[in-house]
C-alpha cells in the first residue's frame, strides 16, 4: 500500500467529504448506533463549505492510488486552535499517517503561537490521540448531527 500526505488543495473537496463519510461508515461505525451512523455518516457534500476549509485554514489529504483516502482539518479562529477531524478509510489504517498530520498540526499551530491544541475527539480514536499526547479535560460531549446526539470526549495538548 502506497499513500502520501500532502496539503489539501481545490479539487479535493470532493474526496475529503467522501472519506470522511466512509470512515464514520465503515471505522466508526463499530463504536455508535445506526441511527448516529445513518446521520452522521449520511451527510450531504457542500463544495462551499470545504472550499473555504481550505482556503481560510490547514487541510492535509491522504492520497493513494489519486484518491483521497482520508484528510485532516486544523482549525484556527483567534488564536484558538482546535482539531476539527481526521478521518481515514480502512484503506490508509495503520500506515502512520495519522500520527503523521498530528505532527504536521502541531508544527504548524506552534508557528502560529499556539498553546494548546484542542479537539472533541470519538471513542473510536480516544486512545490514538492518547497515543499522541493529548488527555480528556472536561466530561464527555454530546453534538447534534442531523438531529442525532453523537458523544464526543474533549481532548486538549500543550505544544
Ligand atoms: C484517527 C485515525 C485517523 C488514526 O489513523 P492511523 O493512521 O491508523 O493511526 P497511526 O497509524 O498514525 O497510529 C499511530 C499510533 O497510534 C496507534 N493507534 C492508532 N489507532 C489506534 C486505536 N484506535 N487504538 C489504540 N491505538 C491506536 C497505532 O498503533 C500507532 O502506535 P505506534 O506509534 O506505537 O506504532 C484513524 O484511526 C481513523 O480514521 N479513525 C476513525 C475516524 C475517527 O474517529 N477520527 C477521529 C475524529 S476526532
Amino acid at each position: 500500500m502506497s499513500a502520501i500526505v500532502r496539503k489539501a488543495r481545490h479539487g479535493d473537496e470532493e474526496g475529503i467529504h467522501n472519506s470522511h463519510m466512509t470512515s464514520i461508515q465503515e471505522v466508526c461505525s463499530k463504536d455508535y448506533t445506526p441511527e448516529q451512523i445513518a446521520a452522521w455518516g449520511g451527510r450531504s457534500f457542500n463544495l462551499d463549505q470545504k472550499r473555504n476549509l481550505i482556503d481560510n485554514h490547514h487541510v492535509w489529504v491522504v492520497e493513494s492510488d489519486g484518491k483521497v483516502e482520508g484528510y485532516g482539518l486544523l482549525f484556527v479562529s483567534e488564536s484558538q486552535f482546535e482539531i476539527g477531524g481526521l478521518y481515514f478509510t480502512p484503506k490508509v489504517l495503520g500506515l502512520g499517517l495519522g500520527k503523521k498530520i498530528i505532527d504536521e498540526m502541531k508544527v504548524v499551530a506552534k508557528s502560529l503561537g499556539a498553546k494548546e491544541i484542542f479537539l472533541s475527539s470519538t471513542k473510536t480514536s480516544k486512545k490514538f490521540y492518547e497515543k499522541q499526547g493529548f488527555h480528556q479535560y472536561d466530561e464527555d460531549d454530546v453534538s447534534m448531527i442531523g438531529g442525532v446526539p453523537v458523544e464526543g470526549h474533549p481532548m486538549k495538548i500543550s505544544v
